[in-house]
């Protein structure tokens, strides 16, 4: 996705001999998306990356049920109140999802095993603690704020270092920057919020040694444990343009308008039926008489899903959003500030406020959100009354 990267060691022409110390060709592997039509990496391993000795179908460990959003209405989920079993993979507890996304929250101190996601690229967003994404390609350093983009077939493991919250975006299909802030060949123009210098992507090759070594992959079927007969983490080069990467929230560069600008503005990444925003600390509105928070607004063709993970939510005073809560306003229904919410940021501009320090990260679906058991354990039951306040 992002731009041409070499890490390691990789012969001068592509698919040519190149030997291992020992004399023994290096086993070349190429990851590529839409059937050698898009981007790709060649990868070099060690030993093959196609000898498995063992294959067994594995039972899904959480919840995967979802159900729809009837009756109709706004939800408020506190992400606060779940504790998941298991790692940041198999702990997953599904929030929502569609034919085309899911979205699931995990928190978890231990290391997930070796895994692959042969449905779709996964984007991680990190809520709180650190960890270290190790992959085919090497590894990560992430924290909080960073979203991990993990390309669909990416072999990888979470390892944290003491307890990590994530929300995971599980698309079917792949998340890319927006098209309208990359040129023709695919450089961040100028107004585009972030560019390539705010990509973290791995750095060097991470080698592993090992046997007999399973790898959970998820596929449309079900889920599957393989077992390589080495380590797939075995690879001494790539280059291409398809490799995990990391952005962190901080990084992003918010788009102020002298009065309010709608949530194109905050937008991230995309996806087949989906957008992500981030919403960031940023100087208000600057009209004089501007009211600078959302207007209430119906986006017919969306549901939208909003992650509050830092600042103050003046917006949403009274609502009982706080850090940790999820907001799900489906197309159907009307959004917008809770009552008197307006008139207090009038107010406190009065007063001198100039800036906002609200964080969230907002999933814009296409198609309507179902509800999965994650969600629904968590739920606020008053929410959908509070303007009516
Ligand atoms: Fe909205």
């Amino acid at each position: 996705m992002p731009y041409y990267r070499v890490v390691g060691e990789v012969p001068r022409k592509r698919h040519v001999q190149f030997r291992r110390p020992d004399g023994g060709l290096y086993a070349e592997e190429l990851m590529g998306e839409e059937g050698f039509s898009s981007d790709s990496s060649l990868l070099y391993h060690r030993h093959l990356p196609t000898a498995i000795v063992k294959a067994e179908a594995v039972e899904t460990g959480t919840e995967t049920r979802l159900e729809p959003n009837l009756p109709l209405s706004p939800r408020h989920f506190r992400t606060q109140e779940l504790s998941s079993a298991g790692d940041l993979v198999t702990g997953r507890l599904l929030l929502a999802g569609n034919g085309d996304v899911r979205l699931s929250y995990a928190t978890s101190d231990r290391p997930s095993e070796l895994y692959r996601n042969s449905m779709g690229d996964e984007c991680v967003y990190v809520q709180r603690g650190r960890v270290r994404f190790e992959s085919t390609y090497g590894a990560i350093e992430a924290g909080e704020g960073d979203y991990i983009v993990v390309p669909t077939g990416t072999i990888h493991r979470w390892v944290p270092e003491g307890p990590v919250n994530v929300l995971a975006i599980e698309a079917a299909g792949h998340i890319r920057p927006p098209k309208r802030y990359l040129s023709q060949y695919g450089q961040f123009l100028e107004h585009a919020p972030y560019c390539e210098r705010d990509l973290r992507a791995p750095a060097e090759p991470l080698l592993v040694e090992g046997e007999e070594v399973p790898v959970l992959v998820r596929t449309r079927g079900g889920l599957t444990r393989l077992v390589y007969r080495h380590h797939p983490f075995d690879v001494v080069g790539w280059d291409g343009y398809l490799y995990p990467f990391a952005f962190n929230i901080d990084d992003f560069e918010p788009i102020v308008k002298k009065t309010h600008a709608p949530p194109p503005v905050h937008q991230t990444f995309e996806g087949p039926g989906f957008v992500v925003c981030s919403f960031c600390p940023r100087p208000l509105d600057y009209h004089p008489e501007a009211i600078p928070i959302p207007y209430n607004h119906h986006n017919v063709d969306s549901d939208e899903f909003m992650f509050y993970v830092g600042g103050d939510y003046s917006a949403r005073a009274g609502s009982g959003i706080e850090v940790g809560s999820i907001s799900l306003h489906p197309a159907g229904f009307t959004h917008g500030p809770q009552p008197g919410a307006v008139e207090a940021v009038i107010d406190a501009v009065a007063r001198g406020v100039t800036t906002t320090s609200e964080m969230a990260v907002m999933v814009d679906t296409f198609r309507p959100l179902d509800l999965g058991q994650g969600a629904l354990s968590c739920e606020d039951p008053g929410y959908a009354w509070t303007w009516a306040r």
